[in-house]
């Protein structure tokens, strides 16, 4: 009895010594390998565009960029060019302040929810985004970029937003991924804490494994009770090596690569350079040994 139950503590012990805390990502993995001098190529996206700009991988177009009231003076001119496009801050984080516009009708443009924005009250937005209102008070840039339409494979996963790809790599390799899916408990945006489900994947076949909602397993989609385990994310191959190109861009070596999927092939959102840990509960493994393998195999090479 007392050697099941020691035998039982131990693995329980063996496994958690495979989960990545907190502290050990932030000592082991974020300190060493992402200066802080080159975390501004993560969290401005206008960056992360420009050092991408040169290599095969796709992000949202950039239709056009205010970074001064005055400039706001030829709003019209540019939105009326579009009818679907996304706002966004240059420096935000965790969906603030962004804006999706899906179509136009008259003079308002309407968002997936069906609000109606008039010029007015997306120059109003574009403002607040300009004053920092979304970065912490700095002054910031507003993009007025192109909108992902997603591919029709991912919408049966994701009826109710656009569903993400997150993926972390170390020296520029992949470790673990997730598809984060918006549900209405998430109210269309894909984080976890807000009820987004995560959807372990597997890296080498792109086949999705096991599921959580906020802290509990799941199988189906809570909305539509579409299966979530067993699917095919589309364009996987692309998928992994965008994100491991993307990697190797930037001089920071532990990510968190965010990829939306179109009917065209993968897009990247954005790199992450604290990308949470919230990973390895939706992949059922932990982070440790995988990313002690890889440094292993990183010395070995040289
Ligand atoms: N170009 C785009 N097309 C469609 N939706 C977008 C686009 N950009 C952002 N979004 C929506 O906004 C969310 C957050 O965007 P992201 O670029 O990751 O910014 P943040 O740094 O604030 O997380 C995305 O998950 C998606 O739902
Ligand atoms: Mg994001």
């Amino acid at each position: 009895m007392l050697k099941r139950l020691i035998e039982k503590l131990q693995l329980i012990r063996h496994a958690s010594q495979r989960v990545l805390s907190m502290n050990k990502r932030n000592l082991d993995y974020i300190y060493p390998n992402n200066h802080r001098r080159n975390f501004p190529i993560a969290d401005n996206k206008l960056l992360t565009k420009q050092i991408l700009a040169d290599s095969d991988v796709v992000m949202p177009e950039t239709l056009a960029t205010f970074s001064s009231f005055y400039e706001l003076s030829n709003l019209a001119d540019e939105l009326n060019k579009h009818k679907s496009f996304v706002i966004k801050p240059a420096k935000g984080s965790g969906g603030g302040g962004i804006l999706v516009f899906v179509d136009k009708e008259g003079d308002h443009w309407l968002t997936p929810g069906g609000k109606r924005y008039t010029l007015n009250a997306i120059k109003k937005q574009l403002t607040d985004i300009i004053f920092g209102v979304y970065s912490f008070g700095l002054s910031d840039v507003a993009i007025v970029e192109e909108r992902i339409i997603q591919h029709p494979d991912i919408t049966c996963l994701s009826p109710h937003g656009l569903a993400d790809v997150r993926l972390i790599t170390y020296q520029h390799r992949p470790v673990l991924c997730m598809a984060r899916i918006p549900t209405l408990a998430s109210d269309g945006k894909a984080n976890l804490h807000q009820g987004a489900i995560g959807l372990g994947i597997d890296i080498k076949s792109g086949i999705t494994k096991h599921a959580i909602s906020l802290h509990d397993s799941i199988t189906h989609h809570p909305d539509n009770n579409e299966l979530l385990i067993g699917q095919s994310i589309p364009y996987w191959p692309q998928v992994v090596a965008m994100s491991c190109v993307a990697a190797s861009k930037a001089p920071l070596k532990y990510l968190g690569i965010d990829i939306s999927i179109s009917e065209s092939g993968p897009v990247l959102l954005e790199i992450n350079v604290r990308p949470g840990l919230q990973i390895q509960n939706a992949n059922q493994q932990g982070m440790r040994t995988l990313l002690e393998a890889i440094r292993h195999e990183v010395q070995n090479e040289y």
